[in-house]
């Protein structure tokens, strides 16, 4: 290791926030030709590294050095320059432009011309092609899926000629075979000589991944190892102590329907059938594209549909809206957080009772002081790091961002519970927390309807799977039949 010269050096960086030391002192050298992985709860300070290693955040103390030189970065275009590039945890696309003009933004120059369109398009074809996106460069993309989008924002990073690619959370709505694209193709830059940095809470991924690891806990590096492959240290590095990766099942299925989905058809489904009792946690497992968002939007009244029937305990329920759906007694975690579920600029508290004000209110005086019991409840409960109740939402780490739109839903008293993705991006010690507010809600009575593309999860989690392809569901798997093989099969119609 000492023959090779890091390529990228901090030394000594803090940065500080109102209330948070979201960097302590921290020193890391990036090698080229390695792969190395940031780890650490959420909160723990490895979006905040990343901004500062491109340009976007400036430290209040120590140095960065590039290729040994220490510089000073002024704003992220420095440090583009200098042959960083960064796919960031929450998406930085613009909506209104083509895939090949996000591809290809900013560093155009005049050879965006009538002339050069052709070779362009020719290489976003290439491009794209390199993370496994089949689509026309003029799409928009606002009409991209949230996977599509992701993937874009990848390709875009290996466009831009980098020396140093970071991923902060590649893979949050990528399904295996697509994180399976993804990982080739760092192997590919990897084998180029780029340093990549790798940042994620699928710890499993990260390990097999990466050449060595750091691990950060409030702020400060804890652990570095190299070539370290056991998932259980890595915990205890970044928790103080280990976890059992318990499923808990304290809650026992009745078969008393709460939701009952038939044939149900839109421009996007094909024939769907879900039914999910009291006391159930159903998955819904397929690939991205095959519908599994869809259905869930389609129940709460986000989209319409054309044909078929839901039935929600036991009398037939039109979706109106959200709104008609909420008081129906849904609740609906998307797998969009940043766009549809939080006010960025509003405090923890106000976030948490967003739309729950009726019910709380009803207890007149009381209600101020039972809002701040089911805050606190929620900030405990599933660890959120903020340093007060009020600190803008805007301004926590994105796992946290997504552990209150959770918190808001398991929360306040709803009977079925759509969550799209619910523990993308959450770190271990929550995700374990997460599972079991999960299990005690439906041992409460509460029915939960659950897309997840983590197949550990759901063969953890689920009591029934539904499989989605192509818009129809296609096959359900109880407990006795439920491994990875035959989700797979079931997901890719793969003869068996
Ligand atoms: N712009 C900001 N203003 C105020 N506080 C911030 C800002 N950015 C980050 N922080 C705080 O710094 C700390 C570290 O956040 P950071 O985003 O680096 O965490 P992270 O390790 O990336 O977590 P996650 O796994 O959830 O993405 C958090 O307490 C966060 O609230
Ligand atoms: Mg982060």
């Amino acid at each position: 290791m000492t023959d090779v010269a890091p390529f990228v050096e901090l030394r000594g960086i803090t940065k500080r926030f109102p209330g948070v030391t979201a960097a302590r002192d921290v020193s890391i050298s990036f090698l080229p030709g390695k792969v190395h992985a940031l780890l650490g709860e959420n909160g723990a300070g490895k979006s905040t590294l990343v901004k500062i290693i491109s340009g976007i955040y400036t430290p209040d103390d120590g140095q960065i050095l590039f290729d040994g030189h220490p510089v000073r970065l002024h704003a992220p275009v420095d440090a583009e320059r200098r042959g960083v590039a960064v796919v960031h945890q929450h998406r930085t696309l613009v909506n209104d432009l083509s895939v090949a003009e996000n591809l290809f933004l900013g560093h155009l120059g005049p050879e965006w011309s009538i002339f050069r369109r052709d070779s362009l398009i020719r290489r976003a074809h290439d491009l794209l092609a390199a993370v496994g996106l089949d689509l026309d460069p003029a799409t928009l993309v606002k009409d991209l899926s949230p996977a599509a989008q992701q993937l874009l924002e990848i390709a875009r990073a290996i466009g831009r000629e980098a020396r140093f690619i970071i991923f902060d959370e590649p893979t949050t709505s990528l399904t295996p075979p697509e994180c399976e694209v993804l990982f080739g193709q760092i192997r590919r830059l990897q084998a180029r000589g780029i340093a990549i940095v790798y940042i994620s809470h699928d710890l499993e991924h990260a390990l097999a991944l990466s050449d060595e690891i750091t691990v950060l806990r409030d702020g400060a590096v804890v652990a570095h190892e190299v070539g370290l492959k056991d998932v259980q240290i890595v915990v205890r590095h970044m928790i103080g102590r280990t976890l059992d990766a318990g499923y808990p099942r304290t809650r026992t299925a009745s078969n008393d329907e709460v939701l009952h989905v038939s044939s149900l058809r839109s421009s996007r489904l094909n024939g769907v059938d879900v039914r999910v009792c009291r006391g159930e946690i159903i998955c819904i497992a397929g690939l991205v594209g095959s519908g599994r968002t869809e259905l869930l939007r389609a129940v709460f009244g986000l989209d319409n549909f054309d044909s078929g029937k839901i039935t929600l305990k036991g009398a037939e329920f039109t979706p109106q809206s959200p709104r008609h759906s909420i008081r129906a007694g849904m609740g609906f975690v998307s797998e969009d957080r940043k766009q549809q579920g939080l006010v960025l600029d509003l405090g923890v508290a106000a976030n948490l009772i967003l739309g729950n004000e009726r019910p709380l209110v009803r207890f007149g005086i009381l209600s101020a002081e039972r809002e701040r019991k089911v805050v606190q409840q929620a900030i405990k409960s599933l660890r959120i790091k903020t340093s007060s109740a009020k600190t803008k939402v805007g301004t926590l780490s994105g796992g946290n961002q997504q552990k209150v739109v959770l918190g808001r839903w398991l929360s306040r008293s709803t009977e079925l519970l759509l969550i799209d993705e619910p523990t993308v991006g959450i770190d271990v010690g929550a995700r374990a927390e997460f599972y079991r507010l999960l299990d005690d809600y439906a041992a409460a009575g509460g029915a939960c309807l659950i897309v997840s593309s983590d197949l550990t999860e759901v063969l953890g989690l689920a009591d029934r799977v539904v499989v989605m392809r192509d818009g129809a569901s296609v096959a359900e798997i109880g407990k006795t039949d439920m491994n990875r093989e035959n989700l797979l099969r079931a997901m890719t119609a793969v003869a068996a």
